[in-house]
């Protein structure tokens, strides 16, 4: 990163290569178009490659360079297909763990499959992902950035959303444990806490700002992804402020969240039942 005369870092991507999962649309699609505008090179990986494609000519259009991978991420081997992909040509020093789906309900409402497919995408494939990349990661001269997008679930555990909650705080775990690992190698370890975002993901939730789900437009919440890194930060959240009353008061005193939402947990089941984007 260089400096700026307001002493904050550019976040220059000139000449770094790097990976996003999930890149072909929603809040993978926009990240890939911000490192594009900042020169990355990036292989883009997701399953559709129409749309692998499509934001493959944006991001060359907004000045990077782009690959395009079509996988699976939960297929058994997906871990190594990713990393042999990325390799060819030179190492990584920036990998972006985005890809990510959802189903809300009861617990006892929600198909094994469903659970199986959050366990694997959202937590086992960017775990098995990351320990595939890392020795690349390290090897950089110039140093690296692993960002992982976890969600203010992972910050705040919600009903009716136990088994993504699961996944998102699992994975927040994973990059607090792992940035320690990590100290004095040079990867920095970054972890995006996104609110509801305005993307494929959310179409199928009725659950809106009285319930806590305003929604912000993808572009804003990754311009402050983006001013965030350019701070050299780790832990970024971009929940809208009505939000992180309840996420405060989640860390000091989390049984007192419980009565909290109590009054409208109808509602919200209600509201997120048919929440699912697998
Ligand atoms: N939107 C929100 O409100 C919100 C809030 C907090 C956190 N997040 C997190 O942000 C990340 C991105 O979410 P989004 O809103 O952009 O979701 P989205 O619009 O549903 O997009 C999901 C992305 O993941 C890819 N993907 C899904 N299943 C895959 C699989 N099995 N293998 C490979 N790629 C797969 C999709 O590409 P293909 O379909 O082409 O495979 C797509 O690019 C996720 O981790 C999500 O949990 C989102």
């Amino acid at each position: 990163m260089s400096e700026n005369r307001d002493g904050a870092s550019a976040l220059d991507l000139r000449g770094r290569r790097g990976v996003v999962t999930g890149g072909g649309r929603g809040i993978g699609r926009a990240i890939a178009l911000a490192f594009a505008a900042r020169g990355a090179d990036l292989l883009l990986v997701g399953r559709d490659a129409g749309n692998l494609a499509a934001t493959a000519v944006d991001v060359r259009i907004a000045g990077g360079i782009a690959r395009e991978l079509a996988i699976d991420l939960t297929e058994p081997d997906a871990a190594e297909r990713v990393t042999e992909a990325a390799l060819e040509g030179g190492g990584v020093d920036l990998f972006v763990n985005n890809a990510g789906n959802v189903r809300a309900g009861r617990l006892e409402r929600i198909e094994e499959a469903d659970v199986r497919a959050m366990l694997e995408l959202n937590l086992v494939a960017p775990v098995l992902l990351t320990r595939a990349v890392l020795p690349s990661l390290k090897a950089s001269p110039r140093g690296a950035i692993l960002l992982g997008i976890s969600s203010g679930i992972g910050l705040l555990p919600l009903p009716f959303y136990t088994v993504y909650a699961a996944t998102k705080t699992g994975l927040a775990g994973f990059h607090h444990a792992l940035r320690r690992e990590l100290v004095d190698t040079g990867v920095h370890v970054a972890t995006l806490y996104p609110g509801a975002t305005d993307t494929d993901m959310m179409a199928s939730s009725q659950a809106g700002e009285s319930l806590g789900f305003g929604r912000r437009p993808v572009h804003d919440v990754v311009a402050d992804l983006i001013a965030a890194l350019e701070r050299g930060e780790h832990e970024i959240n971009t929940a809208l402020p009505t939000r992180r009353g309840m996420q405060e008061l989640h860390r000091s005193d989390p049984v007192a969240v419980d009565a909290r939402l109590a009054p409208n947990l109808a509602e919200m089941e209600q509201a997120v039942s048919a929440h699912r984007s697998i």
